[in-house]
């Protein structure tokens, strides 16, 4: 049985309302959670992790739940109303230097990505099994583990993310996103 993710912070207010976090997290992420268990049920898919799933199922309603878990799990649990880091350091900031130049430039280039992805789906930075680093854009319920990349960092580009808040304004959204991203999370999903 797949469970609903508690979340490690009450609030990420003025980045993001409780009233989408409420929504976002209670509603569309649990249902996601319900509806992977009822599809899997006596299925093969059953017992099996997230990643295992992804790995293995056809295009459709199980790839497509699945994914979404394992995303929004990760896109939560990045957060925290005051980061730790605010900036990565270490091995992940020499790649992002050594790729992008600055991370600011590579800031640039993954809100570009997020706000040009048309519809719905997820920007990623992800990992090769070399350290290599890439942003990803993902449609749908799409993700680096799907691929055979180790997710990093994302950014939700589903209306369901932005729009009580921003409206349109997807930009917007996604540049004020940084201010919540706790670099630490992220650096141990690099280093790791
Ligand atoms: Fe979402």
């Amino acid at each position: 049985m797949f469970t609903l993710i508690t979340l490690p912070y009450a609030s990420l207010e003025p980045v993001i309302s409780d009233r989408t976090l409420s929504f976002h997290h209670g509603k569309h992420l649990n249902g996601y959670v319900n509806t992977l268990n009822s599809l899997v049920a006596g299925t093969p898919f059953e017992g099996k992790s997230l990643e295992e799933i992804i790995s293995g199922a056809p295009a459709g309603p199980v790839f497509n739940n699945a994914g979404q878990i394992l995303n929004h799990n990760l896109y939560f649990l990045q957060f925290a109303p005051v980061p730790s880091s605010q900036a990565p350091t270490g091995r992940l900031l020499a790649r992002i230097q050594q790729q992008w130049g600055t991370l600011e430039a590579f800031q640039a280039e993954f809100e570009a990505k997020g706000t040009g992805l048309f519809g719905s789906g997820w920007v990623w930075l992800a990992a090769k099994a070399d350290g290599e680093l890439c942003i990803l854009q993902c449609p749908g319920a799409d993700n680096p583990v799907a691929h055979g990349l180790r997710p990093i960092l994302t950014f939700d580009v589903w209306e369901h993310a932005y729009y009580l808040d921003h409206q349109n304004l997807r930009a917007a959204h996604l540049k004020a996103l940084w201010q919540i991203i706790d670099w630490k999370v992220v650096e141990e999903r690099y280093t790791k």
